[in-house]
């Protein structure tokens, strides 16, 4: 069995949401970082396109946990059903192996310690 990791940006008022699909998933590790970014909008609203900016920053939550391989889809699946609300701008999630990681405390390895 391996580790994902995913890195999750989402809309800030959708944290508690994705906070609650982690810890009824038995994850209790995780880090949050307040973002700013685009995507295939280019953050474009109305306002901003009028004044001719090619691109604008909104606010959003970065979100990274380290996870079981094998709880991956479907921790994906409740993500795509309780975060999407149908508009742009909801966010993506990038995958990717996790190799190895320490607890620096005590110098433990591997997934055990997640
Ligand atoms: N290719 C990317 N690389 C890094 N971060 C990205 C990328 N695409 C989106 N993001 C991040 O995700 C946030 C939300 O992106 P967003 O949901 O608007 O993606 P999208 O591809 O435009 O999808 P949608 O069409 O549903 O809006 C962005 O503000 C940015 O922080
Ligand atoms: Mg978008």
């Amino acid at each position: 069995m391996g580790m994902k990791k995913i890195e999750v940006i989402i809309r800030p008022e959708k944290l508690d949401t994705l906070k609650k699909i982690l810890a009824r998933n038995e994850y209790s590790g995780l880090t949050v970082m307040t973002a700013m970014g685009c995507g295939h909008q280019k953050g474009l609203t109305k306002e901003f396109s009028e004044i001719g900016l090619d691109a604008n920053l909104l606010p959003k939550l970065y979100v990274m946990t380290v996870i079981w391989e094998e709880d991956l889809e479907d921790i994906l699946a409740e993500i795509r059903e309780k975060l999407s609300t149908g508009n742009v701008g909801d966010g993506k999630v990038f995958i990717s192996d996790m190799q190895d990681v320490m607890r620096i405390r005590t110098g433990e390895r591997g997934e055990k310690i997640l």
